[in-house]
Order: structure tokens, then sequence, then C-alpha cells
């Protein structure tokens, strides 16, 4: 495998100084809504079904075996990928770049990226986690992309994902000793198909008992301007966005389960600067402190 910076030359080599441009493109990409990004808030991820083509998915496969470089701590996303390469061509098709700059705006950094492999009759599932220690932000959060260049069928330990267990702020691997929880999913996808997840997410890969290997490809990304209307907001009054953040999934307690919205709906106010929004008054209620208002 290359080392970073020789990957970076042959790459630039390879396609020619004309093609290498430092910006990302210019146009603007088809932006979420906010009814997709209350369900991102509700949910903690959103998933692309077949977004990428072919001929990409194809390459990946040939690529990601020997692996990619590391790209250093808190690289320009416009900087950490050379024109032509895998990497940039995945982040810059429409419905991915879209969706990244809805919810971590047109100047992410790369945190990190790798390749993870499920080999084949591997007899064992990641367990259930976190992908950093616990992180109590509550202005922002970082997005994991996560590539699967090959169809995913259900015997090859597909992604799972507990929908909703973002805000419920973990450390790490503290959740590995839950096997199954009502209400999670595990992923089955056609090829080309992308995950962006709030990094809280509690997930694992699951045991891939196909005789296949299976590949993914993840970029964690950390915003670096405020998450604040981000996305396009022309239906941002519309009650759907109410619906989404209000949902519950089947595995919260009772009583639990309303923390959960009440921490969307703080995490909903923070993205949109709207101090006033709230599901069944829950937030305005517990943030209601007359003694702390001027007295002027
Ligand atoms: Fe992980």
């Amino acid at each position: 495998m290359k080392n970073y910076q020789q990957w970076v030359i042959s790459t630039h080599a390879a396609h020619g100084p004309a093609a290498y441009f430092r910006g990302m493109p210019t146009t603007t990409p088809p932006l979420l809504t906010s009814v997709q990004l209350a369900r991102f808030v509700a949910h903690g991820h959103l998933r692309l079904d077949a977004v990428v083509p072919a001929e990409l998915n194809r390459e990946a496969l040939d690529l990601l075996p020997a692996g990619l470089p590391d790209v250093p701590h808190g690289t320009p996303l416009a900087d950490a990928y050379p024109p032509g390469s895998l990497p940039r061509r995945l982040v810059e098709l429409p419905a991915v770049a879209g969706a990244l700059r809805s919810l971590v705006g047109p100047s992410p950094t790369v945190d990190h990226h790798a390749v993870h492999v499920r080999e084949p009759h591997e007899g064992h599932a990641q367990p259930l986690h976190g992908d950093a220690i616990i992180d109590v932000r509550p202005d922002a959060f970082d997005v994991q992309l996560m590539y699967y260049p090959q169809e995913v069928t259900a015997d090859m330990g597909g992604t799972l994902l507990v929908p909703g267990s973002h805000l419920r702020r973990t450390n790490e691997s503290d959740t590995g000793r839950y096997q199954n929880l009502r209400g999670q999913t595990r992923l089955v996808c056609p090829a080309g198909t992308v995950l962006l997840l709030h990094h809280g997410i509690w997930h694992g890969g699951r045991r891939n008992d196909s005789a296949r290997r299976r590949y993914m490809f993840k970029i964690r990304f950390n915003p670096t301007v405020p998450q604040v209307r981000l996305w396009d907001t022309a239906d941002l009054a519309d009650p759907a966005v109410t619906t989404e953040l209000g949902r519950y999934f089947p595995w919260y307690e009772q009583a639990t389960g309303r923390l959960e919205v009440h921490n969307r709906v703080r995490l909903w106010r923070a993205l949109t600067g709207d101090d006033s929004f709230d599901v069944e008054h829950w937030v305005t209620r517990v943030t209601n402190r007359p003694s702390q208002r001027s007295r002027s």
C-alpha cells in the first residue's frame, strides 16, 4: 500500500494538473429537506440506497482489499482526497454531497477513514458500540459515512443499527453486552448503498455467515461551521417535522423514551436556532427559569 503522500502524488499524476482543484464543486448539490433532517435527528441515520454507480462499485471492490492510505486527522475534505480517487468521487456524487452538506456543512474535515471487512463464515459478530468515547456535545455532531460497494444479503452480516439510540450517550463498547434490541435493523441493501450516521448511534458489524467477504468503507466527518439551517429549510413548518421528532422506537422504556424526545427537541433547537420549538411543551417547561430573566 502507498503512504498518503505517495497516493496523492500518484493520483495527481494520473489525472494531470488540470484535473487538480483544491475546492469542491461550486454548484449546490441537492440538499435534504427539513422533514428528512428531522427524520435523521429522530433515527440517527439516513440511508441512500444504490446511489453509487456500478462502475465506482467495481473499482471499490478492486481497491478496498488492499486498503487505502490513512488521511491525517483533521484534513479538510477538499484536500483529503485527490481528484479521480475513489473517496473523492464518492463524496462528490450529488446525493452524497447534498446530504453531507445538509448535515455537516460545506467544508468538513476528515476525522479518519477505514476499510472494514467481515470475513466469510467469520463465526462472531462485532459488539454493539459507539465509535468513540462518550460525547455530550449539545450543538454539534459528527457524521459517519458508510459505503457498501457490493450487495449485502441477509447472510452477509450487514451493519446492525439501533434507530433512535444516538442521543442516549454511551461510552464506546459499554453497550456490547446487549445482543438484540427490539426495533434494531440489520443492513440488507443493494450495491452502492451509503449510510450516513450520527456519531452516537449504537451499531456493530454482524456475523458474516456467507462465503463472501463483505466490504464497507467508512469516513468520519467533523463539521467546521455551526450546524444551523444547512439544509433546504423551505418545509420547516411542515407538521411532518414534529411527527418525525416525536417518534418512539420499540426498544425505549416508557419513561426514558420521553427523555429521548426531549433530547431531540434540544438538538432541533440547536440546528434551527429556534428556541421556541417544542414537542408537548416538554423542553419549554423544564427550561423556564423566571429568576434568570433580566429584571430591567
Ligand atoms: Fe463502529
